[in-house]
């Protein structure tokens, strides 16, 4: 599908509402990761040089539809100025409005503000007609810069760009690009990593994958519930008791399709989840009923890194341990070097995608040496499970 891309659009004294993705994850007012902000940056200073007025929409967290302080985009605007070298990014109180459109008509062409949280307001989400006439009305053409949020079939994503000529930023074309590459047949064999705590967000996805993939490691909490489903016990160990059947059926699907499943075969165990908590590593078949694991063990990742060998692409979502406690973070981190280093050296093309995998990454320094980190989560999952994403047709050539 051939989408309309910034060359399409003329910006030169336009007003460009510019749909970016600032759900950026903040603990205590400080953004963790700036990753979504920083991969903002080369658009932005495209529309600035083309002297377009920037309208920067964006939503932030999932308040109801009314203002809500902890939501609120304030502290984004120094943070995406200092982005871009040091530039004053304004803000406006609302997305909407007569004084919205008091400050745009104020703006000097080349310059950047930032309406407050789109979701401040239920038509975002309801992807009403009226919402959808009011952000349209602020300007004369739309850019999608978040491919994160094109599974939402949302006013800011959608119905604008119904309305106004459109177009996808450098970042969101880039997903799609490298997304793209990674399933064409020529990156074959692949394998995936997949982890995270519930098997109940990622059951699509794994029976998808089986038929794409010929290798899929299992980690994190999920796993438990397939070590369940082979009737290992796991001790007092997180899982979903719902889905054990589930787990059966993945494994029964994948092992039809000759698609292999690998579960952790030793594992770290603790009797608590708590940082530098006394631990230790058992084979998978010997978690004590009082323990509970936590990681999976250095054999498990010998095995994994072994056969990495003979795979040329993977593709990675959710961690495999409870990387946000340490020593838990370890497998993790071993997987995630080791890929790292595959790749480097030219024998493996790695993409990551997702909040969790992708703080992971930046924590151990390896950001860079992977092929491809999208900045997207539950639009990566749709789009590895073969989804069209919404955001995205409405950029088509022929649509738009
Ligand atoms: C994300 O963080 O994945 C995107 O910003 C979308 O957020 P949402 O799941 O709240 O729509």
């Amino acid at each position: 599908m051939e989408i309309n891309t910034l060359k399409d659009l003329d910006l030169k004294h336009k007003t460009v509402l510019y749909r970016a993705d600032l759900n950026v994850p903040m603990n205590n007012g400080r953004i963790e990761d700036k990753t979504r902000i920083e991969r903002l940056v080369p658009t932005i200073k495209y529309l600035i040089k083309h002297k377009a007025k920037i309208v920067v929409l964006s939503h932030f967290g999932r308040p109801k539809g009314e203002f809500e302080r902890e939501f609120s985009l304030a502290p984004l605007a120094d943070a995406l100025g200092l982005a871009l070298g040091g530039i004053d990014v304004k803000f406006a109180l609302d997305c909407i409005g007569d004084e919205v459109k008091a400050s745009i008509k104020n703006m000097e062409f080349g310059d950047v503000l930032l309406l407050e949280n789109l979701r401040f307001h239920a038509g975002e989400t309801e992807n009403s007609d009226s919402f959808i006439e009011q952000l349209a009305s602020l300007g004369d053409v739309y850019v999608n810069d978040a491919f994160s949020c094109s599974h939402r079939a949302h006013a800011s994503i959608v119905g604008i760009a119904q309305k106004l000529p459109s177009a996808a930023g450098f970042l969101l074309q880039d997903e799609i690009e490298n997304l793209e590459k990674v399933l064409d047949n020529s990156q074959s064999p692949i394998c995936a990593v997949i982890g995270g705590s519930k098997v109940s967000t990622k059951l699509e996805l794994l029976h998808s994958l089986i038929g794409k993939v010929r290798l899929i490691i299992i980690g994190g909490a999920m796993a438990n519930t397939f070590l369940k489903a082979q009737g290992i016990g796991i001790g007092k160990s997180l899982y979903e008791d719902g889905l054990v059947g589930a787990a059966a059926e993945i494994m029964k699907a994948a092992k039809d399709s000759g698609c292999e499943i690998i579960l952790p075969s030793d594992v770290v165990v603790a009797s608590e989840f708590k940082e530098k908590t006394r631990c230790e590593v058992v084979p998978v078949e010997n978690v004590a009923k009082d323990k509970m694991i936590l990681d999976i063990g250095p054999s498990t990742i010998a095995q994994i890194v072994l056969k990495l060998n003979n795979y040329k692409t993977l593709i990675w979502n959710g961690p495999i341990g409870a990387f946000e406690c340490r020593p838990f973070d370890v497998g993790t981190i071993s997987l995630a070097r080791s890929v790292a280093m595959l790749t480097s050296q030219g024998n493996l093309t790695s993409v990551a995608g997702g909040g969790d995998i992708v703080a992971v990454l930046g924590i151990a320094g390896i950001t860079d040496s992977f092929s491809y980190i999208s900045t997207a989560g539950g639009a990566f999952l749709e789009w590895l499970e073969g989804k069209k994403l919404p955001g995205v047709a409405v950029l088509s050539k022929k649509v738009a």
